[in-house]
């Protein structure tokens, strides 16, 4: 029988303590609920809000690309420097030690190459798998204006639902068709869509003119990738304006595993993104890093 004589009322009500009521540190998320917010909480320092991504997935569609040809060696190395890991199944499987145990957004799109029509993806992770392998997120495309428009809108849905169903955020990628302009109207456009639908980040890429209309009109965080590999100066250059004009991060890929020092391009980034460093300051810690890894 239970033990009842030794049952004592409370004492400590903290009744000058409030309860918190500050709901969420991060931009458009203070309703959801806490699993969702915990992986976000992951993916996101909560002490800056902001996050440096390492986005390897490139093979899906372009094959062994520069940088990229043996991800065990190129890539996992780097896992340290980076908050996150942005990559397909595949790659983190064969090649990115479990050990490392860094955050992963898994790339859970695929369908299409270099050689074909970029936007003919599909669904191509079931959300078993993505909680199989302990995602904080999940990603994929949307091609908005490109001939598969339709069809990467419900794939990006069907992620969201399932993700949403086990608390699993969505990262919707704003896939540029050839033949679309990259102007802070199109990336407004696609990214509000995006957020929308339902997505709880976005990723884009930064536009000179008109950058911060895009993150203002987006309710969740926007971050952005690096594009085209650009001398170290000038992607460190778009990293802080894109933070300085509201991004929450980035998710680059090529200017860093590309740089002739990803690890001070990440320690660089890094800099910019969460401690409030201009562009020529992480520059030059860039440089520092790299002549002492020289040393
Ligand atoms: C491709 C992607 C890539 O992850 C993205 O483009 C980031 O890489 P980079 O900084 O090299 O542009 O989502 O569809």
């Amino acid at each position: 029988m239970a033990d009842l004589d030794d049952i004592k009322d409370g004492k400590d009500w903290g009744h000058d303590r409030p309860a918190d009521t500050t709901r969420f540190f991060l931009k458009g998320a203070a309703h959801h609920d806490w699993g969702m917010k915990a992986r976000l909480a992951r993916i996101f320092r909560p002490d800056t809000g902001r996050t440096v991504m390492l986005a390897f997935d490139h093979g899906y569609f372009q094959g062994p690309t520069t940088g990229l040809e043996r991800l065990d060696l190129t890539i996992a190395p780097l896992a340290p420097h980076a908050d996150v890991l942005m990559c397909t199944r595949g790659g983190l499987r064969s090649s990115i030690p479990p050990e490392s145990g860094k955050p992963v957004v898994l790339r859970c799109s695929a369908g299409n190459s270099i050689l074909t029509e970029l936007s003919n993806e599909l669904v191509a992770v079931d959300i078993d798998d993505a909680i199989r392998l302990g995602a904080v997120a999940m990603a994929a495309q949307v091609y908005i204006g490109a001939e598969y428009e339709h069809k990467s809108i419900a794939n990006v849905v069907k992620l969201i639902d399932s993700g949403t169903r086990y608390g699993i955020p969505t990262m919707a990628v704003t896939g540029v068709g050839k033949d679309m302009v990259r102007d802070a109207r199109y990336f407004g456009l696609a990214t509000r869509i995006a957020a929308e639908i339902g997505a709880q980040f976005v990723k884009s890429y930064y536009v000179d003119e008109g950058f911060e209309k895009i993150t203002l009109g987006c309710p969740v965080p926007i971050v952005i990738a690096g594009g085209k590999k650009l001398p170290e100066a000038e992607a460190l250059e778009i990293a802080y304006r894109a933070i300085d004009q509201g991004a929450a991060g980035v998710d680059m890929g090529r200017n860093v595993f590309q740089s002739s020092d990803p690890v001070a391009m990440l320690k660089a980034l890094a800099a910019v993104v969460h401690d409030g460093r201009t562009g020529a300051e992480a520059y030059q810690l860039f440089r520092d890093e790299h002549r002492k890894a020289a040393a």
